[in-house]
């Protein structure tokens, strides 16, 4: 059965194992493998995920049989009410198997226990994740390309659904 831990700094070397298996195979149709490796430098360097986790982030860990199968990231935003779904990410031989959906459900209810009633994220606007994100109840509010550093830019679609509390 799969089981979602709250993860702390003790698992940093999981969600680095996560995303360093996981990244390179889902976005190299969508970014260079250049723009992959900056991203997860920038992001996933343990010192850039300690900086997230003391911001507020929370981290979801899923696991079934002592094997991680995927990672989540909520973090609050300047708007009390609104919380972003920072990182939802299944390994893709688990894809389609209601991971994806058992992980945003935790981050729903962490939203809503923190008071929360509104989820945002971005998510690359070539990216078949819109499709499980629209599923799950999502809605386009807008896009923009987003400028990250060294030239890279981000072609997101940002996303918005209500949390019912
Ligand atoms: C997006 C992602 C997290 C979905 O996780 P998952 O575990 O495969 O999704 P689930 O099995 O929980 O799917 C829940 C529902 O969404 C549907 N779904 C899943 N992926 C879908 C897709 N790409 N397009 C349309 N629907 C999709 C499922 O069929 C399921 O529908 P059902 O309830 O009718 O059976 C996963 O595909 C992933 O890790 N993608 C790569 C990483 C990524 O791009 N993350 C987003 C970064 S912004």
């Amino acid at each position: 059965m799969i089981q979602i831990i709250a993860a702390s700094t003790n698992d940093i070397p999981v969600i680095q194992s996560l995303a360093y298996s996981i990244w390179p195979i889902v976005y190299i149709d969508i970014i260079t493998l250049e723009q992959i490796n900056y991203m997860l430098e920038t992001r996933y360097s343990k010192q850039a995920l300690e900086e997230q986790m003391n911001a507020g982030q929370q981290f979801f860990l899923a696991e079934e049989d002592n094997i991680y199968l995927g990672y989540a990231g909520v973090a609050p935003t300047e708007t009390e009410s609104l919380y972003k779904l920072e990182k939802l990410y299944v390994v893709p031989d688990n894809h389609k198997k209601g991971i994806g959906n058992i992980l945003l459900e935790a981050v729903e209810q962490f939203t809503a226990e923190k008071g929360g009633n509104e989820l945002t994220l971005q998510v690359n606007r070539s990216n078949a994740a819109v499709g499980f994100y629209k599923k799950m109840g999502f809605i386009i509010d807008k896009e923009a390309d987003v400028e990250i550093g060294n030239g890279y830019y981000m072609n997101d679609y940002f996303m918005v659904k209500k949390i019912v509390n």
